[in-house]
């Protein structure tokens, strides 16, 4: 039997970054849909989502965004305790919320710790202020530390997002970003290659010659050098884009979407994975809030996975992950996979003991080509 997890999305930002394409909304692009009525759309979605699943405990909580803390504390926590309510809580559950570094207090920060969270994510992406300033991020670098410093003293579990391969970033500037990062001492990093996402401000920057496209082998460079200082600090990878001290500082959150295991993604544009049954959310806030008013769980695009397409996001996300692929769902894809996976073993793209034991493991060098893997095991 699958767990079960909430995701909740708060699709609200003060300003939008450059190179930003998630479902999140500034002032003027929410048409007059008012943040203060989120909490009570979100209470209508979780009980129609309550008549469906049935009450099933959560494992893990994780608030998202968008900026989840540009709403007030009490309303994070007051969302958590309804989900609680009505679906109880798993012993040990982790609750996380995502904050942006400059929304965050003290007294916000003992709020939500004292409401029941118990891990926080930062999104520092990086601490030099050209490359801030380039991904048009708005807060202040120092205020990552303060508050990574003030939500471990309160007892959070501490993530920090990093980003690499902003134009123009140097090594060196990546390479501080990663240091003042470390400096900090979080229980766990995320650290992304920077993708040009189409249709975003900085898509058109880069089409009109404003400014370079990131250089794809010095972001290779940029992750290998990561690797091997996270690894020096006694960080590990357990997805190709994540790092903890101990498995208990992983994101179980992740893990169960990466393992396929059963969420329901509550919020404007969320995405929900239950029972083999897939879908998203409406995406702008009037939308979604407008079907919740009528009754209707406010979402499109209702599927249920065919056997195939269970196996190949189970093929897709699994290969992400540190343990690895279970070759047997390669074999059902593919049952020609048996020479693809010897020569990958001897491009040393695959470990070849993981591989003799019946599963697919990336090394470093298959971790930066994940995709070719994954297309030469599924034979496409
Ligand atoms: C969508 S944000 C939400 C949390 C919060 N608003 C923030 O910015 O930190 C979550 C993370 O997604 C990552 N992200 C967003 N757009 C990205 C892009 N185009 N390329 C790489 N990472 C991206 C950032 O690292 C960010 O920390
Ligand atoms: S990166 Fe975070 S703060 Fe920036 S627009 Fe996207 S969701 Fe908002």
């Amino acid at each position: 039997m699958a767990t079960f997890h909430a995701y909740v999305h708060v699709p609200f930002c003060r300003v939008r970054c450059g190179y930003c394409d998630f479902n999140t909304y500034t002032a003027t692009e929410l048409n007059g849909y008012p943040q203060t009525a989120f909490l009570s759309h979100l209470r209508t979605e979780i009980a129609l989502s309550l008549e469906q699943v049935g009450r099933r405990e959560l494992k893990t909580v994780f608030f998202g965004g968008g900026t989840p803390t540009l709403l007030p504390a009490s309303e994070l926590v007051e969302a958590l305790s309804v989900l609680v309510d009505s679906f109880g809580l798993a012993a040990g559950a982790e609750i996380t919320t995502e904050a942006n570094p400059d929304t965050v207090d003290e007294k916000y920060l003992r709020e939500l710790r004292q409401g029941g969270f118990n891990r926080i994510s930062f999104g520092m992406q990086s601490a030099v202020p050209e490359v801030l300033a380039t991904l048009e991020r708005t807060h202040d670098p120092d205020s990552v530390a303060r508050n990574v410093f003030l939500a471990k003293n309160q007892g959070f579990k501490t993530s920090v997002d990093l980003i690499y391969g902003a134009p123009g970033e140097t090594m060196d500037q990546w390479k501080l970003s990663v240091e003042v990062a470390l400096a900090m001492e979080p229980d766990h990093i995320s650290a992304y290659a920077l993708i040009v996402e189409p249709g975003t401000k900085l898509a058109r920057q880069i089409s009109a010659g404003e400014k370079p496209l990131p250089d794809e082998d010095l972001q290779a460079d940029k992750y290998e050098w990561l690797e091997s200082r996270l690894e020096r600090e006694g960080f590990h990878w357990y997805e190709l884009s994540n790092w903890s001290k101990i498995a208990e500082g992983n994101s179980g959150h992740n893990m169960a979407y990466w393992r396929g295991q059963d969420w329901w993604g509550f919020g404007p544009g969320a995405n929900s994975h239950v029972a083999g049954r897939r879908w998203s959310n409406v995406k702008h806030p009037s939308n979604y809030a407008q079907l919740l008013v009528d009754g209707s769980i406010p979402s499109v695009d209702i599927e249920l996975l065919t056997e195939t397409q269970q196996l190949e996001e189970r093929a897709m996300l699994g290969l992400r992950l540190r343990e690895g692929l279970d070759l047997d769902v390669v074999k059902k894809l593919n049952p020609q996979c048996a020479r693809p996976v010897s020569e990958m073993v001897a491009e040393q793209l695959i470990d070849g003991r993981a591989a003799l034991q019946g599963r697919v493991v990336l090394t470093l060098r298959g971790r930066l080509l994940a995709d070719l893997v994954l297309r030469k095991i599924l034979g496409l």
